[in-house]
């Protein structure tokens, strides 16, 4: 198997993590190789802002996971976790960039409304991507996660500009040696769906 198969085969997502701290230049190694992913017309318009240390993480579990609600939830461990990257998106950017002489009679530089797919959210998506995988390779742990809980908190706490939309967040660091190898969230049970069932060649046809 070559090392890429090998990379994306293993990569699960990690919900128990030891505390030890990682190196700020690993994080800077990652947002560099996810530099790299697809962006449409280059525009690169996302943005990592990075939580480190118990201090600033902690700050951000205060806000969306109160003390009181602690006791009831499942993934203790999250919490240990040294790095949370919160993943920003910048739908005006794209405007912009296709407002630009070479892209402008895609009629996008009119407003995001114009836009049939948010290519803003897909490119930050694909850089998260790159940060799970670059993890995985790394040997460290990973968790893409959702932002449910007071967003506007969040904002206001860490000075998030309202015209950035935030994709999620990415905790990062070594795995808990304690655990279960890969803690599985419920989600996981579900089958994953083969290519069969996945394409359909040629035209579109309801599933087999
Ligand atoms: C957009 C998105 C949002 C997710 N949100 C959460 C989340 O809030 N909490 C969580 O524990 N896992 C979350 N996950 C992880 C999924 O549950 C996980 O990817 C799925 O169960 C498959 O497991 P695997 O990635 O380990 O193969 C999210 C994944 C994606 C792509």
């Amino acid at each position: 198997m070559t090392e890429f198969r090998h990379v994306v085969r293993n990569r699960r997502m990690t919900r128990a993590f030891a505390p030890e701290g990682l190196d700020p230049a690993l994080i800077d190694e990652f947002v560099d190789l996810a530099s790299r992913a697809p962006s449409a017309g280059k525009t690169q318009g996302w943005h990592a802002l990075v939580l480190e240390g118990p201090e600033q993480v902690g700050r951000y579990w205060d806000i969306t996971l109160p003390i009181e609600k602690r006791a009831s939830f499942r993934w203790t461990q999250l919490l240990d976790a040294p790095v949370l990257m919160i993943v920003l998106a910048d739908p005006d950017a794209y405007v912009e960039r296709y407002g630009e002489p070479d892209k402008e009679r895609t009629g996008l530089g009119a407003g995001t409304e114009a836009w049939p797919a948010p290519y803003w959210t897909i490119d930050a998506s694909m850089a998260a991507m790159t940060i799970l995988l670059a993890a995985e390779d790394e040997g460290l742990g990973a968790l893409f996660f959702g932002l449910f809980q007071n967003e506007s908190e969040v904002r206001q706490e860490f000075a998030v500009p309202d015209r950035l939309q935030i994709i999620g967040v990415i905790a990062l660091g070594l795995p808990a040696a304690s655990g279960e190898p890969k803690e599985q969230a419920r989600s996981a049970d579900r089958p994953r769906r083969s290519p069969g069932e996945i394409i359909r060649r040629g035209r579109w046809q309801p599933s087999a």
